[in-house]
């Protein structure tokens, strides 16, 4: 296969982790025989010092004409609360969301069995969670109008959607859940809020397209304690955009690492696939950034592609190093190892296998050989 991604490393930590993904990439390339070709793009911080924008023209006409978007992330605290738009990171990323209409974000939340103790809750509460969060990405409170009187003394944000705006969303959760344990929980706030009223009443109707999933509600202050109390009992969760930021973020606190968990985004004819940390710019060039979470992006692009024994050779390799310790501070305070060894360990792992059977702990020298 064939692929053109283009590459958009951003600010902070995002162009170390995003060297890893790639890395993978390439040896994923090599062993399966398919060729990605990777395209440098501008965005957040780092673009705004070079074009004057976060999102330049230029970033957004190679999205929009390659298969893929590889993302890192973007902010930089002398942009971040800049009111100027153009200025401001996070804005190219609503931005591109939007040009790109990536109307549905997904975000896998799952534990890595030898990483349980990193988790702030107990043991038994996490081991085994394995759920999926569909946040709806191009909507809500996002990009409805925005209002600010004269005085700078009230504003509101307006909360808007669609049937349609609704239904694509829905119909790419129940398609998830058939595929995995069959059930929906649609979260909103129906009690108080107009939108999840409506929400809940397509979301209802699309679920009768759906006999074998089970469709449950939670509003959204439940759902927030439902994740810390008894996350396990979750298997899809469907939301609109700011619940589903919030929720999303609370759900990736629980598995222990945010240095772990990837998200891919979807529109029609677009996707964009990004670890889901944010650019922690006090990390930057240290070699201390965690880059699973962007590698595992880069697996959820093969599988996106149907490339799914080279996904799991991805996931495998991610799990080696875990097992064999090679992993950055935020999993082991003890660590000789940073970015750039995870990352090499992951890619010669895909690449040679077998010879890696033969390492263990003590041995393991990354970065002058892997193979002894
Ligand atoms: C996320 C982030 C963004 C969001 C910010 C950077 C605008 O928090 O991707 O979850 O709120 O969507
Ligand atoms: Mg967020």
């Amino acid at each position: 296969m064939n692929l053109k991604i283009a590459v958009l490393a951003g600010d902070g930590i995002g162009p170390e982790v995003i060297l890893q993904a790639k890395k993978a990439l390439y040896a994923i390339g090599v062993v399966y025989h398919h060729e990605f070709i990777f395209e440098d793009a501008l965005v957040g911080a780092t673009a705004i010092d070079k074009t004057g924008t976060s999102l330049p023209q230029q970033t957004l006409n190679l999205c929009l004409n390659t298969d893929a978007v590889l993302f890192g992330a973007v902010g930089d605290p002398a942009y971040d609360n800049n009111s100027d738009t153009a200025l401001n990171p996070a804005q190219g990323v609503l931005k591109l969301r939007k040009e790109l209409g990536l109307f549905t974000n997904v975000r896998p939340i799952k534990t890595y069995p030898t990483l349980l103790n990193s988790s702030p809750l107990k043991q038994e509460i996490i081991d085994g969670i394995d759920f999926v969060v569909f946040r709806e990405l191009t909507g809500g409170a996002y990009y409805s109008e925005k209002k600010i009187n004269q005085e700078g003394t009230i504003a509101s944000d307006l909360l808007e959607y669609s049937e349609e705006e609704i239904a694509r969303i829905a119909h790419l959760a129940f398609k998830s859940a058939e595929k995995r344990k069959n059930k929906v929980t649609m979260v909103d706030k129906a009690n108080v809020l107009e939108t999840s009223r409506l929400w809940r009443k397509v979301v209802q109707n699309i679920a009768l397209d759906y006999p074998d999933v089970a469709l449950n509600f939670l509003y959204a202050d439940t759902a927030a304690m439902q994740i810390i109390l008894n996350p396990k009992q979750f298997d899809v969760i469907l939301t609109e955009n700011l619940f589903g930021d919030i929720l999303s973020d609370e759900a990736s606190a629980i598995t222990g690492s945010i240095g772990l968990l990837a998200s891919a985004s979807f529109g029609t004819s677009n996707a964009l696939f990004e670890p889901i940390h944010g650019s922690h710019p006090l990390a930057k060039g240290k070699n201390i950034a965690n880059p699973i979470a962007s590698i595992v992006s880069a697996a959820m692009l093969l599988e996106h592609f149907g490339l799914h024994e080279e996904a799991q050779k991805v996931h495998e390799a991610v799990l080696k190093s875990i097992e064999y310790n090679v992993v950055t501070i935020d999993l082991n305070p003890g660590t000789s190892f940073g970015t750039n060894e995870v990352g090499e360990f992951v890619s010669n792992y895909i690449l040679n296998k077998d010879d890696l059977l033969y390492f263990n702990n003590d041995n393991v020298h990354i970065g002058q050989s892997t193979i002894v």
